[in-house]
Formats: structure tokens, C-alpha cells, sequence
């Protein structure tokens, strides 16, 4: 018997508010055709005043713990993956335990941006396996547009908000169910190249996402075919063992080209970015909620998550759901 983390149930949340590319193009110089050539992106939720990365969280988070049978008080870790927390401290996973009534558990923040979801799993992973907790949940969640900056719309166009959140649970098991194996990397040296031009400790305000989008696309590209393959070699599988691969949802030309990349054919592609636009650390989660919900992604599958993002930063995880 091996000690694994369990994926037990998905959850997510979106804001109110849903924007189209014509919408956007009534304020912002650009045009639905530029955008959906470029990105695949056609809408994205915006979040309203009383929506923020805790309540889309805490949101997401209820919905897992009941696709998952459980209850607040059954979970004894929380980790939040976000850039965009609703205060600079205390962590947003505190937030969420207080918004779902959890009692005394272990909550902190991950910040890994767009592959904050894959550094927030492993993290998980390991505690769940080495017995910090039974049952964590593990969130990704984000409101993008309050660190945006309207005038640039080389970045603005691609961003939503929302929240993603999954249950694992700590089991024994005889075969190879769960988390089958973690990668991930950094690469500090192109902090420029993805970056937000404020902070707490610069210049104390909370500044704007600023980005090279051709420098980011290319690395992109490369990190994520090969992280991928690193993740399957790990478990000694190939890309023809796949059943479903939920990419982080930056833009359909990167999932697109990773995809022929590792010889993955699209239908087995789980793409959410049409709908969602970038909701860097909440994307993989939110696709994974709504693959699992729509029937596509079913017990026994081997699903592989991908994700890179500002640092830079990437990871990969496969799972046997
Ligand atoms: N609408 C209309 N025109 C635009 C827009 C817009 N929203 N944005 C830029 N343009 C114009 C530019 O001004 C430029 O015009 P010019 O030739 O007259 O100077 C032209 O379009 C081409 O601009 P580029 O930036 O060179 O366009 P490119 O083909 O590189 O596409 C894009 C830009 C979509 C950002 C692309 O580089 C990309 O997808 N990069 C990946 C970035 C990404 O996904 N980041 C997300 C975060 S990172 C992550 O999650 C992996």
C-alpha cells in the first residue's frame, strides 16, 4: 500500500460579470478579430466591488468540499495560489477558512503566479503524504483585472478573473490512483520579462502587469513541452497514455503548439481560455472543475496539468483521477 494524495472533488467559481472582446473594444484600442486570431480568447469574467480573490475562493472552495462530500471542518489545510491577494497579509487562505467556517487548520499562500496551482498541488501533495492533513483543498484564485492596466492593451485583453479549487485526500492505496508525480522550476533571471511594476516593499503600491509577449510566448513553448515530458518519464508513461491534459489558459497558440509539440492531439486538450481568457493561477483549476463536471474527465482517466508563468516560473503534475 502507498500513501497518495487523492483528487475527491473540483469546484469553481466566476464573476458576475462577463465581458465579450466587442465589449472591450468599445474602450480599449483593439478589435474582437486581432484578439481571437492572437489568443483564442473570446470573453472573460470581470470581477464587480464585492467580489474578490477571497470570495471567488471561498466560493470555489464550497463547491468542492460538496462534490467531495465533506465539510468544512474536515479539512486540515488550505493553501490559496494567487498574485492578487485581497490584502498584502494575512493570507487569503485564512480568509477562505474564515468565509467556509473552518476551524483551526493549517492556511497559507502560495505565489507563483500562473503556475501557483502547480506549485500549491505539490505542495499539498507532500504534506498530505508525509501527514500534515487528511484533507486539504487547494485553491487557485485571482482578480487579474484590478492589477491591470486598461491603457495597455498588449496585456489587458487577455486577463479574467475567477477561482478554481480542488478537495485531495490522504489515502492508502493498492493501485495507482492520486498524484503520481510533481515538476517544478524557476527561472529568477526573467523576472522582467513578466512582472507587476509595484508591490508593498518597492513602491508601496500595488502596480501594473507589464510584459514581453513574444520573450514569454517562446519560452513558454519550450519550458511546458518539457516539463511535460519530464513529469511522464517520472512515471514511466508517454504521451499516448494521456487521457486528458488541462494546460494552464494563457493563450490557444501556446496550448496549441505544446500540444503538436509532445504529438497530443487537441481533442484530448482540455481548453477553457475561449471562455475564461488568462486566469493565471485559477485557470488550470477551473478547466480541470469543468472537464470533471461535464462528464469529460471520469474516474480512472490519467490526467496531466501543466502551468507557466511570471518568474519565470512552470510546473507539471499527472494524476490518476
Ligand atoms: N489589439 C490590437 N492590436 C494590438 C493589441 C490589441 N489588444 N495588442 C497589441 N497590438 C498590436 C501591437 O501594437 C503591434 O502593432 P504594431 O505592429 O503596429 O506595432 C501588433 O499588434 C503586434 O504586436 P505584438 O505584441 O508583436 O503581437 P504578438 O503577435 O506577439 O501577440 C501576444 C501578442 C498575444 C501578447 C503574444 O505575444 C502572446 O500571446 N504572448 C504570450 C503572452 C501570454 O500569454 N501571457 C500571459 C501570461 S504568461 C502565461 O500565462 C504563460
Amino acid at each position: 500500500m502507498t500513501r497518495r494524495s487523492i483528487l475527491v472533488g473540483t469546484g469553481s467559481a466566476l464573476p458576475r460579470t462577463r465581458v465579450s472582446n466587442d465589449e472591450l473594444a468599445k474602450r480599449v484600442d483593439t478589435s474582437d478579430e486581432w484578439i481571437v486570431e492572437r489568443t483564442g480568447i473570446r470573453f472573460r469574467h470581470i470581477a464587480e466591488a464585492d467580489e474578490t480573490t477571497g470570495t471567488l475562493a471561498a466560493d470555489a472552495a464550497r463547491h468542492a468540499l460538496a462534490a467531495a462530500g465533506l465539510v468544512p471542518a474536515d479539512i486540515g489545510l488550505i493553501i490559496v495560489a494567487t498574485a492578487t491577494p485581497d490584502n498584502t497579509f494575512p493570507a487569503t487562505a485564512t480568509k477562505v477558512q474564515a468565509l467556509i467556517g473552518a476551524p483551526d487548520c493549517i492556511a497559507f499562500d502560495v505565489a507563483a503566479v500562473c503556475s501557483g496551482f502547480l506549485y500549491a498541488l505539490s505542495v499539498a501533495d507532500s504534506m498530505l503524504r508525509t501527514g500534515a492533513a487528511k484533507h486539504a483543498l487547494v485553491i487557485g484564485s485571482e482578480t487579474f483585472s484590478r492589477i491591470l492596466d486598461w491603457e495597455d492593451r498588449g496585456t489587458c485583453v487577455l486577463f479574467g478573473d475567477g477561482a478554481g479549487a480542488v478537495v485531495l485526500s490522504a489515502e492508502e492505496v493498492a493501485d495507482d490512483r492520486g498524484i503520481l508525480a510533481t515538476r517544478l522550476h524557476a527561472e529568477g533571471q526573467y523576472g522582467d520579462m513578466l512582472y507587476v511594476d509595484g508591490g508593498p516593499s518597492t513602491t508601496g503600491t500595488v502596480g501594473h502587469v507589464r510584459m514581453q509577449g513574444r520573450e514569454v510566448f517562446r519560452h513558454a513553448v519550450t519550458n511546458l513541452a518539457a516539463v511535460l515530458g519530464e513529469v511522464l518519464a517520472d512515471v514511466g508513461l508517454s504521451a499516448a497514455d494521456i487521457d486528458w491534459v488541462v494546460p494552464h489558459q494563457a493563450n490557444k497558440r501556446i496550448i496549441d503548439a505544446t500540444a503538436k509539440k509532445l504529438g497530443l492531439p487537441a481533442e484530448r486538450v482540455v481548453l477553457t481560455v475561449d471562455q475564461h481568457a488568462n486566469t493565471s493561477a485559477a485557470s488550470v483549476p477551473l478547466a480541470l472543475d469543468l472537464a470533471v463536471r461535464d462528464g469529460r474527465i471520469r474516474r480512472g482517466d490519467l490526467v496531466v496539468l501543466e502551468a507557466m508563468g511570471g518568474g519565470f516560473t512552470w510546473g507539471a503534475a499527472v494524476l490518476r483521477v
